[in-house]
């Protein structure tokens, strides 16, 4: 087995034999720290051996991921790492391919256009006033788990703007279930009888034989279906992802069938709350880390909303909390990760890439290519503002793939993008969260990037 730098404009050995091996295994032990020192030793398109035939390709510039998630995206599916995740969200439009994909994403994109995505200010800020009432009941100094709570608060406002349903009593159990499903997903990525048609029986064996249930998703959709079925007719006014599911229609005038329709809520309930929550857990531990951050966003809370919660139409007049959201994505990008497997011989950006590779355009090592981003690992929101007389930095479109790109990018952006600001903005009108001693937590890889933990102190303003 050997590690072998992809010969582009210079051809550099890489390390053979167990050295090889090592590095494969700090890919698996810690994917960050593995991407990270590969990238730095070996360059910006490096091929990984990860079994007899097959090879990963780590690549991380914004060529290669312009190929790879937009003009080249006919030849890549998601990659065989993205399967272990069909047995918890099954077949939904994050997992699904070809004709099914296609159809599924013309029946929600409309509901999540910039200009819909406003319907959903209203849930956003009920369930974050429940959050502010709820600290504002707490004595000054008292130390929170941040992240656990806006993974709650993000599941709130799924539950109540997708769904109108209130999840919160589910919360403790989605989270399990979801907290399990992270750890047994990435370890079936690597055991080679999850892959195949057998994968979803064989990922349930290893979900219970380590004691990570994952049937913690499946109850609540069930519910949400059949209570929604046994409706006599529907809410007056109410058209949520939900309805839509139901009452879509194809042309041959069949709709969709409720295994395909819980596949949609479980792929809806954790690609909708996952990555907010920890963009806005990582924001508010950045902006404690960083003082003169966040007095900057407190003084453009306070000026442009003046003591009145948010609404939608502010998000477009807070771009210093815009920014900072921005850059957080940028250091932390939720979704670290992005994998395609080829499907014919490529050319990526002038690397060869053969038929049958997984390929991965990692948003964490893309982000932070010192190329393309002045003081990569530093914070600093300043680098998102229009510059003066510009309307937009001089860096090429794909450096920066938060939300991905091309066809399979998120349909969610700007339902998050609306989400994150105003649920930031509100918290700062109010509240300062101050990091303990332990200070910004090292992130973990799993399906997110997870600050696991996150031991905040709440003082009001
Ligand atoms: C900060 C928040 C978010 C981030 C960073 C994020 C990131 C991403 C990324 C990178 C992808 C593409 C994955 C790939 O190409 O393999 C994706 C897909 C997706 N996201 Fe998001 N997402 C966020 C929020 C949301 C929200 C709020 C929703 C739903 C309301 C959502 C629903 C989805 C769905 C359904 C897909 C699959 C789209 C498709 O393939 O057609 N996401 N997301």
């Amino acid at each position: 087995m050997s590690t072998t730098v992809v010969p582009r404009r210079t051809t550099t050995p890489g390390p053979k034999g167990s050295q090889a091996a090592m590095r494969l295994g700090l890919l698996l032990r810690d994917p960050l720290a593995g991407y990270l020192s590969l990238s730095a030793r070996y360059g910006d398109a490096i091929r990984v051996p990860i079994g007899p035939r097959q090879s990963l390709f780590l690549l991380s510039r914004p060529e290669h991921a312009e190929h790879v998630l937009a003009t080249g995206q006919d030849n890549y599916v998601k990659a065989f790492t993205y399967r272990p995740l069909r047995v918890l969200i099954g077949d939904g439009l994050l997992t699904a391919e070809g004709e099914q994909w296609r159809r599924h994403r013309r029946i929600v994109q409309p509901m999540f256009s910039r200009r819909d995505v406003r319907n959903f200010a209203s849930p956003m800020a009920e369930a974050t006033g429940q959050l502010l009432k709820e600290w504002g009941a707490l004595a000054p100094g008292t130390e929170l788990d941040v992240a656990a709570r806006m993974s709650a608060l993000a599941l709130d406002i799924v539950g109540r703007a997708l769904f109108s349903t209130d999840l919160t009593g589910e919360a403790a159990q989605l989270n399990r279930a979801m907290a399990a499903s992270q750890k047994v997903a990435l370890l079936a990525t690597f055991l080679p009888l999850s892959y195949g048609p057998r994968s979803a029986r064989v990922l349930k064996a290893v979900a219970r034989r380590t004691g990570h249930s994952t049937e913690g998703i499946e109850g609540p959709v069930g519910r949400m279906i059949s209570d929604r079925r046994r409706e006599a007719s529907p809410a007056p006014g109410r058209r949520d992802l939900l309805d839509v599911l139901m009452t879509a229609r194809f042309d041959d005038g069949t709709g969709l069938t409720d295994t395909e329709i819980g596949d949609e809520l479980a792929t809806f309930m954790l690609a909708g709350h996952e990555t907010s929550a920890v963009t806005l857990s990582w924001a508010l531990a950045l902006l404690a880390a960083f003082p003169a951050a966040r007095e900057r966003l407190e003084a453009e809370v306070d000026e442009v909303l003046g003591g009145r919660a948010p609404q939608a139409a502010d998000a477009d007049r807070l771009p210093w909390t815009t920014a900072v959201i921005t850059e957080t994505m940028r250091l932390y990008p939720p979704a670290w990760t992005i994998e395609r497997d080829a499907l014919a011989d490529d050319d990526v950006a002038g690397v060869p890439v053969p038929a049958g590779s997984t390929v991965a355009v990692p948003p964490y090592l893309v982000h932070r290519h010192p190329e393309f981003w002045s003081d990569p690992a530093g914070f600093d929101p300043a680098r998102f503002l229009p510059p003066a007389g510009r309307p937009v930095a001089d860096r090429p479109r794909y450096a920066y793939i938060p939300f991905g790109g091309g066809k399979r990018a998120c349909v969610g952006q700007s339902f998050a993008e609306l989400e994150t600001v105003l649920v930031l903005a509100s918290i700062a009108q109010r509240f300062r969260l101050e990091l303990t001693p332990a200070g910004i937590p090292k992130p973990t890889a799993a399906i997110t990037l997870r600050p696991g933990r996150l031991r905040m102190r709440l003082l009001p303003r």
